[in-house]
């Protein structure tokens, strides 16, 4: 590879007009990562990934994949890259199988063993019709045709939302092996917790624009947590739990509390042994809620 840089993007824009799309995106993702792309509906994510595949221009800016233009050197970038859309829906008709055979030919052909490994990690049912296939079971054909020609970089709009949790283990073990082979991941999602073991850094965009990129051990120190403890005797005084290092905001319903903290949740814990804990429930991060923290915590320091 010419450079350690598998994609950058310069001022990267596209504008469907009503302040809708993707503005001026600097990005630079290094080959041999996997890289987390996250943010709520429309933020741009599947943009960007059209973008990079030429399958809608720009409106101004440029993308490099592993050394290539994206719009000048389109076709040898589809060559060497595997892009899972968001929706995957090729030839509804034909089976799992003769999708994966038409695909395999146009791209030369692939290695029946690699192939076959795929499908078989990853469950696969290619013996019936794309069409009547459940959403989960569709996104497996979509991924394998991703990873089959074994390409240096991936490129997968949302690839973990259709997976039940065993597929979701499979996925993340073959992501390990492709970047551990240098290869290079760039996958969107809505959520933190779904990259949060595969990403080594992750970006958030926002409304079509860039508003954060770190690498997830940094985000996730900053991230505010919430958890809702349940308790079966006494209840702590909040006060004493806001008084905890890290603890934003503590709030009593009953016998459960509902406790946000950043950062370690060593003390809250140790303090928490003190009751009998009933229950305990961690909740989904809120992309807004991180980089609010972000960029409180970027004033602080
Ligand atoms: N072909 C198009 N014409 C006009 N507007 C479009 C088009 N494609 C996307 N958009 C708009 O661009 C914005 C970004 O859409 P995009 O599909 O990239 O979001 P996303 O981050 O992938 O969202 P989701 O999480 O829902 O998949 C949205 O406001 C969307 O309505
Ligand atoms: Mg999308």
């Amino acid at each position: 590879m010419s450079s350690e840089i598998a994609i950058s993007t310069h001022g990267l824009t596209k504008d469907f007009g009503g302040g809708n799309g993707l503005f001026d995106l600097d990005l630079e993702i290094e080959a041999g990562e996997v890289f987390g792309f996250l943010g709520p509906n429309g933020a741009g994510k599947s943009t960007t990934m059209r973008l990079l595949l030429d399958l809608i221009g720009p409106t101004r800016g440029s993308a490099n994949l592993l050394g290539l233009d994206s719009r000048a050197d389109s076709l040898a970038v589809r060559r060497r890259v595997g892009f899972l859309p968001g929706d995957f829906q090729l030839y509804p008709k034909l089976t799992g199988e003769e999708v994966l055979d038409y695909l395999a030919d146009l791209r030369g052909g692939v290695d029946a063993a690699v192939r076959d490994a795929l499908a078989d990690r990853f469950r696969a049912e290619l013996d019936r019709p794309i069409a009547e296939l459940s959403t989960g079971n569709r996104q497996k054909v979509g991924l394998i045709q991703a990873f089959m020609h074994e390409p240096e970089l991936l490129i997968l709009d949302e690839p973990i939302a259709g997976l039940d949790p065993l597929v979701q283990q499979s996925f993340h073990s073959l992501l390990r092996e492709v970047t551990d082979a240098g290869r290079t991941v760039f996958l969107s999602s809505h959520t933190l917790s779904e990259v949060e073991r595969v990403a080594d850094r992750v970006a958030i965009l926002r409304s079509g624009r860039l508003m954060v990129v770190d690498s997830l051990s940094n985000l996730r120190s900053i991230a505010v947590q919430r958890l809702e403890v349940g308790f079966a005797g006494d209840v702590p005084a909040t006060a004493a739990i806001e008084a905890l290092p890290g603890v934003r905001e503590a709030r009593r319903h009953g016998s459960h509390m509902d406790v946000s903290f950043a950062g370690s949740a060593d003390p809250l814990v140790k303090a928490l042994a003190a009751y009998d804990v009933s229950s305990l429930r961690s909740h989904e991060d809120d992309l807004e809620e991180i980089f609010l923290s972000y960029y409180r915590g970027g004033e602080e320091r």
